[in-house]
C-alpha cells in the first residue's frame, strides 16, 4: 500500500519540484534508472577500489545497530517520498554531520565511510523505507557520495550516481552535498 503510493506520487512530485532542481525528468519512477548509466557505474565500484554497494546496503539497513537519530521530531518530507522523516547518521558522519548548519555555506569533508540515512515514515508514523547516501564510491560525480532508495524490507530501489538524487542535493554541493538538521529539530 505504501509503496504503491509511493510509486503514483513521485513523478507528481517531481514534476511539482523540477523548477528548484536543476533536472527533473518527470518520467524518472522508481524502478526506472534515472540517469541511464547509474547502474553500470554504481557496481563496476564493488570490489575496485574497496567500495562494496552490497556491504554499504546491508550496513543501511542495520543501522539502528551504530547510527545516531540527528533530527527530533519527525518533519515534513522534502522528498515526496514519505509523510514524514528523520536523519540518521553513522559515527563516521555524526560530528561533521552536527556541525552542518543548514542556514550556513561552510563546506564540510566527510570521512571515506561516512554514511548519512534518510528514514520514511508514513502518515501513521510507520518505517517505509530510506534514502541513503555513502560516501567512497570511486565512481561518484557528486564527490564521492552514493545515492540509494530502500524500502523498509530491503527492497532496492535506484542505486550510484542518482540523477534526481543529484539534481536536487547539488543546491548544497558546495557545504558536502548534504543539507542538514535545522538546528531546533536536533535531539
Ligand atoms: C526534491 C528534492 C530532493 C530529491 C529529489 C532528493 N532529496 Fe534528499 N533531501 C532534500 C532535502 C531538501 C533534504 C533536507 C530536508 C529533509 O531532510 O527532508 C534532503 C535530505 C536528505 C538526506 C539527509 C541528509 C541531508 O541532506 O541533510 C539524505 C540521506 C537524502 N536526502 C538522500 C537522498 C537520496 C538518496 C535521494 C534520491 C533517492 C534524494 N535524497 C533525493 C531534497 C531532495
Amino acid at each position: 500500500m505504501n509503496a504503491i503510493h509511493a510509486v503514483r506520487r513521485l513523478p507528481l512530485v517531481l514534476a511539482v519540484i523540477a523548477p528548484a532542481c536543476t533536472r527533473g525528468d518527470d518520467d524518472a519512477e522508481p524502478g526506472a534508472s534515472s540517469t541511464g548509466e547509474s547502474d553500470a557505474g554504481a557496481s563496476s565500484g564493488a570490489g575496485g577500489g574497496g567500495f562494496d554497494e552490497a556491504a554499504v546496503i546491508a550496513r543501511a539497513l542495520a543501522y539502528r545497530d551504530d547510527f545516531t537519530q540527528v533530527s527530533d521530531e519527525p518533519r515534513a518530507s522534502q522528498h515526496g517520498l514519505a509523510d514524514t522523516v528523520q536523519v540518521w547518521a553513522s559515527p563516521e558522519a555524526l560530528m561533521p554531520y552536527r556541525a552542518l548548519d543548514p542556514a550556513g555555506t561552510d563546506a564540510v569533508a566527510w570521512s571515506p565511510a561516512a554514511m548519512l540515512l534518510k528514514e520514511h515514515l508514513d502518515a501513521g508514523g510507520v518505517v517505509s523505507g530510506y534514502t541513503v547516501m555513502a560516501q567512497g564510491d570511486p565512481d561518484s560525480s557528486s564527490d564521492g557520495w552514493w545515492w540509494g532508495r530502500l524500502d523498509a524490507d530491503g527492497t532496492v530501489h535506484e542505486t550510484g550516481q542518482v540523477g534526481f538524487c543529484i539534481g536536487c542535493h547539488t543546491t548544497v554541493a558546495a557545504r558536502g552535498w548534504a543539507y542538514g538538521v535545522p538546528l531546533d529539530n536536533r535531539r
